[in-house]
């Protein structure tokens, strides 16, 4: 992988808008993430169009199903040759097992544990009275356990995780600058705290994305690394 840790997240509805966006800063990110309003809107033909550009693709699909239902996904995205995607570590051990079974050999399959939108008062309504911190790591426990490369987590928990698991492949959204605007998400570091903690991989939208010049905030960034 190339060694830019940074997967712009191309959440944009137009996949030309998406194509523009990834062309002009390509020199400055290390990968491109699609995610699910990309999919949803321009499916396998909109993958492969941003594939052109060069850059590794991490399909952001977030799959949580029964395990036959996840299994088959995989095998249907196995054609696009992804070089991340996600599953909910919530799917349970069975479900990370045959989706990590049914995924190509160069695609790494990743947990999401805890979303970077949820804090302490979002958990508890879903019947999780841990913090989002220690949910976070029962989760990776068991996305190690069952056979995934990874998690996703946010910055505040990847450093713990680093610790019980050298190996891991650690995916780091939620990330902003100093002074940046945070949006939805709520559990947030910087990009180079989070680089610190044992990240592999940042993700990064918005702060990109909606910059007035999306070429400078995507330089600024890549040289606090
Ligand atoms: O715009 P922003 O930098 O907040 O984008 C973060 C991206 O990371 C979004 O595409 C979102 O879907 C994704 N993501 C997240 N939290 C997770 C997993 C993925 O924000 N736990």
């Amino acid at each position: 992988m190339n060694h830019n840790p940074i997967f712009l997240a191309l959440d944009v509805p137009h996949l030309d808008a998406a194509e523009d966006l990834a062309r002009k800063v390509c020199d400055h990110i290390g990968g491109l993430k699609l995610g699910l309003e990309f999919f949803c809107a321009h499916g396998h033909h909109g993958v492969h169009e941003i594939a052109k550009i060069g850059l590794p693709i991490f399909l952001d699909l977030k799959l949580h199903d029964i395990p036959n239902t996840v299994a088959a996904a995989m095998q249907a995205i196995h054609v696009l040759e992804p070089t991340i995607v996600t599953v909910h570590a919530s799917g349970g051990r069975a479900m990370m097992e045959d989706a990590k079974a049914a995924a190509g050999e160069h695609t790494k399959v990743v947990g999401v544990t805890v979303l970077t939108s949820f804090d302490d008062s979002d958990l508890k309504p879903i019947g999780i009275s841990d913090s989002p911190h220690d949910q976070a790591l029962r989760l990776a426990e068991l996305a190690h356990a069952s056979g995934l490369d990874g998690i996703v987590c946010s910055g505040h928990e990847v450093a713990a995780v680093h610790k019980q698991w050298k190996d891991g492949f650690f995916v780091v959204p939620g990330l902003r600058l100093p002074k940046g605007k945070s949006g939805d998400q709520k559990r947030i570091v910087s990009p180079r705290e989070a680089r610190d903690a044992g990240a592999s991989v940042l993700v990064i939208g918005r702060p990109i994305r909606n910059a007035k010049d999306p070429v400078a905030a995507a330089r600024a960034i890549e040289a606090t690394l």
